[in-house]
This record gives structure tokens, C-alpha cells and sequence, in this order.
């Protein structure tokens, strides 16, 4: 890691009013949790998407599906936010507008003590009625359960909360991330591969409204071009070096 790319970064977070973390399964990965598209341990390369996350698939195995996020869940509840969900969350405690909006299903950065997460692809810890919306009792969605509970308005299956491939965003969550992308001035990018839209989509709409990109990952990505600065390495250790002594400006 360069010093001088480094301190270029930090200028730019303590010059910053308003910022924009957008968080990807990298951010995740130092606590355990696997990321979709690395190679030999992603989840998109040892199981196959359109078995598991999409509603056709939920069509055609309930129990299969249901299962898989089941365990997922599990795997979940075993595992504690890294350094760079602190790192955010102190931030976040000290800067007045920093808005953290993550296309991770996990609740890392709630654990760590982010407040107002956008949760663009929805949530692992939450269900919701596959035929009428419903949210509704949640009780049957103990971790051992392995087939999808029923809803108890109108009886159809229960479905994990997660937005599957074919689906579109939560309204509501994408307008948050879309207006905190128009406002801020700076972004940073930590732990996503790009390559998923319309969220990819987020850092380009604040570069066009003139913000500046940040982007931390161990890998070049598709944001590498549109990203000012491009810090590699793991966000576990970048992201609190990065965020450690800025103060923000409501503190200067
Ligand atoms: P990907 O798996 O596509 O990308 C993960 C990124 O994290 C890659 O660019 C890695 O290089 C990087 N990475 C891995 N470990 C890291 C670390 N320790 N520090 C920093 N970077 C690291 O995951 P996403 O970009 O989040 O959607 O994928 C976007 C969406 O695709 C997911 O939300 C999911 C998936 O299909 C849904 O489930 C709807």
C-alpha cells in the first residue's frame, strides 16, 4: 500500500461533508463470510444461482432453497463484524452524514453499531410471504426449520428476505442509496466486485454529481476506472487506517 495513496484517501475523507459507503461481500469476508464470485471459494462458484436465488427456483424446490438459506443463516449467526465494520461504525458515530448502504445480506455492520444501514439486497434475517407480501409471524423461521414456514394470512410459503436474481430492489432502499449517492461528495467503495447493477451502478451517479470515489479491495475491479483513488488490500485493514483519525467536520 502506498503512503502517499493512502494519505491522499484520508485528505480526501477529512475534506469530505458527506459520504457514501458502499460495502459488498468483501467486507465481509475477514469475518468468515464467503463473497459470490471468487473463484474457488465463492458461493456463486460451488453452487449454481439460478438453483438457489431466483423465484423460479423457489417454484420449483421450496424446501431446497429454503434450506439453503437456512444454513446460511446458521453459518451467520456463528460468525462477529471485523475491523472494518468498526472502522465504519465509529465513523459513522462521528461524522454527521455518512450514510452506509450495503448489498450485503448479513447484519455485520448493525453488529458493529451502524445505524441506518440500506440494505439493497434485502436482508438474510428477515422472510416474507412468497404469494402476498405479507412479513407476518416470524417465529417460523427458527434456523432448524428446513422448510419454509406458512404465512399466517393467506397461508402461502414463507421466503427469505434477500432479493433474488430477476427481482427488483426494495423501492424504498434504492431511493435512499440513489439520493445519498446525488448528495455526497465522496464515496468509498469497500468490498464489492462492480459488477452487479443497478447498485454498480451507485458510484457513477455520484462521480456524476461530482463526488469523488474511493475504492478499497484486494483485487482490481470493474470500478477500478471510475475510482480516484484505488487502495488495495483488505478492508479490514485499510478501512481503519483510512477512518481512524478522521474527525469529520462537525467536530473541527
Ligand atoms: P462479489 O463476490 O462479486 O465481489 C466481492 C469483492 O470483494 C471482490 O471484488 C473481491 O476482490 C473483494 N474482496 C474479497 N475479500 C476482500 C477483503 N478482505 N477486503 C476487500 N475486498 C475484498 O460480491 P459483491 O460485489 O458484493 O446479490 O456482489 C454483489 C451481489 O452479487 C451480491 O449482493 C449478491 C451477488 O449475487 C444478491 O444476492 C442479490
Amino acid at each position: 500500500m502506498s503512503e502517499i495513496l493512502m494519505s491522499s484517501a484520508k485528505a480526501l475523507v477529512e475534506q469530505s461533508r458527506s459520504l457514501l459507503v458502499l460495502s459488498g461481500a468483501g467486507m465481509s469476508a475477514e469475518s468468515g463470510v464467503p463473497t459470490f464470485r471468487d473463484a474457488q471459494t465463492g458461493l456463486w462458484a460451488k453452487f449454481r444461482a439460478e438453483d438457489l436465488a431466483t423465484p423460479e427456483a423457489f417454484e420449483r424446490d421450496p424446501g431446497l432453497v429454503w434450506s439453503w438459506y437456512q444454513q446460511r443463516r446458521r453459518d451467520l449467526n456463528i460468525v462477529q463484524p471485523n475491523p472494518g465494520h468498526f472502522a465504519v461504525a465509529s465513523f459513522g458515530i462521528r461524522h454527521p452524514h455518512c450514510t452506509v448502504v450495503t448489498q450485503n445480506v448479513d447484519d455485520l455492520h448493525e453488529r458493529a453499531g451502524s445505524n441506518g444501514v440500506v440494505h439493497l439486497h434485502g436482508e438474510l434475517s428477515a422472510s416474507h410471504c412468497f404469494s402476498c407480501g405479507a412479513t407476518g409471524d416470524q417465529s417460523g423461521q427458527s434456523t432448524e426449520s428446513e422448510y419454509p414456514p406458512h404465512c399466517t394470512e393467506c397461508s402461502g410459503l414463507m421466503r427469505p428476505s434477500v432479493v433474488w436474481f430477476g427481482e427488483t430492489l426494495p423501492a424504498m432502499a434504492w431511493s435512499e442509496a440513489e439520493a445519498a449517492a446525488q448528495d455526497c461528495d465522496l464515496v468509498i467503495c469497500a468490498g464489492t466486485s462492480g459488477m452487479v447493477y443497478p447498485a454498480a451502478h451507485l458510484p457513477s451517479i455520484a462521480a456524476e454529481a461530482g463526488a469523488r470515489v474511493i475504492q478499497v479491495n484486494i483485487d482490481a475491479t470493474a470500478l477500478d476506472a471510475i475510482a480516484d483513488i484505488n487502495l488495495r488490500g483488505p478492508s479490514g485493514v485499510i478501512l481503519p487506517e483510512l477512518l481512524a483519525e478522521q474527525v469529520g467536520p462537525s467536530a473541527i
